[in-house]
């Protein structure tokens, strides 16, 4: 059928027949909100580059998570800035380090708010890098790698400490070769075999994390991720990582970043059955954030098209910095 008899404008004429074909709903359960804490007290501090999002001390975080549990986000995804920080990054799985001392907290206020605790290590070495690194000097010239199976104990003692202190999900995103595997094993040896891991399974060496690295200091301080993160040019290498994250025990993957990788978005959708979350990540928020602040552009409706974007291509969760205020647009404040 076609023109005159065949019109798809009909299934536009109405905001109730838009309503009734509309494919993908953007829902508040389907998303999670980013915190960082930070040691210190009476901390609230906004990160220059990503307007809205602050620094939470211990001492000022409940008022936040108040916030987002009478919003309806269901999770929320812990970043920690260390007081401290060392070689192999040990505040990263002290039992009374940043995270975990945030999660028993959170889980005190709120047993039925899911708290994913991000598992990497370069928010707590000195070099900034995810792992353990072994560096040589040339002309006074840092150069280094990150030790793929040396970093894995060290990483899998954080997530048995952030389970321990009560995280719901373990989301680990450094990037080693057989991260999951060494991870599923630790949980389970340490009683935690009901606890999930939500893998960074496709994360890219993205310029995207830009505004991330100030967040958390953690810019590397010598190199860059490119031998442990992935090249933005490739997609095939993506379905050989998540292949990998399944066999080790994922049970849940991830893309990151979200905008510029939803064609990945969408092959990972295809190709695996596992719930697939997408992370829109600092540099997309400080982007939208950017411009919306010039009055260049409608923020509220360019937030909303995005994240229904990412659902549309496959995503069945978001972890974004604009949780609070998609929720308060979606109920029409
Ligand atoms: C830790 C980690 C990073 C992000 C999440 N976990 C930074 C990085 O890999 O450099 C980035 C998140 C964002 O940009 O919002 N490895």
């Amino acid at each position: 059928m076609s023109f005159p008899f065949m019109r798809h404008r009909r299934l536009r004429s109405s905001a109730g027949i838009r309503g009734m074909v509309r494919e993908t709903v953007l829902n508040p359960l389907d998303l999670i909100q980013p915190i960082f804490v930070t040691y210190g007290t009476g901390i609230k501090r906004e990160i220059g580059s990503m307007p809205g999002v602050y620094h939470f001390s211990l001492d000022t975080l409940k008022e936040e998570v108040d916030e987002i549990v009478s919003l309806g986000i269901p999770a929320v995804l812990l970043f920690g800035i260390p007081e401290t920080k060392d070689a192999v990054g040990s505040s990263g799985f002290d039992e009374h380090g940043i995270v975990q001392e945030a999660t028993r907290l959170i889980k005190q206020w709120y047993p039925d708010l899911l708290v994913v605790a991000d598992t990497c290590l370069c928010e707590f070495t000195d070099h900034g890098h995810c792992g353990m690194v072994h560096t040589h000097t040339v002309d006074g010239v840092v150069h280094g790698d990150v030790m793929n199976d040396a970093s894995l104990e060290l990483l899998t003692r954080t997530a048995v400490s952030q389970a321990k202190a009560g995280a719901d999900i373990i989301a680990p995103s450094n990037m080693m070769d057989g991260f999951v595997q060494a991870i599923r094993a630790g949980l389970d040896e340490a009683g935690f075999e009901h606890v999930p891991i939500m893998s960074y399974s496709v994360k890219y060496a993205s310029a995207f994390y830009g505004p991330f690295r100030e967040a958390a200091d953690s810019a590397p301080q010598f190199g860059d991720r490119k031998t442990y993160q992935m090249d933005p040019a490739n997609v095939r290498e993506a379905i050989r990582e998540a292949e990998s994250d399944v066999l080790e025990g994922a049970d849940m993957l991830m893309v990151k970043p979200a905008l510029a990788y939803m064609d990945v978005i969408r092959v990972i959708r295809d190709q695996f059955a596992l719930p697939l979350v997408a992370y829109n990540v600092s540099g997309e928020y400080s982007m939208v954030k950017a411009a919306a602040q010039q009055g260049w552009i409608n923020e509220k409706a360019i937030v909303l098209e995005l994240l229904t974007g990412l659902k549309r291509a496959g995503a069945d969760t978001i972890i974004t910095y604009h949780a609070k205020d998609a929720v308060r647009w979606l109920r029409g404040e």
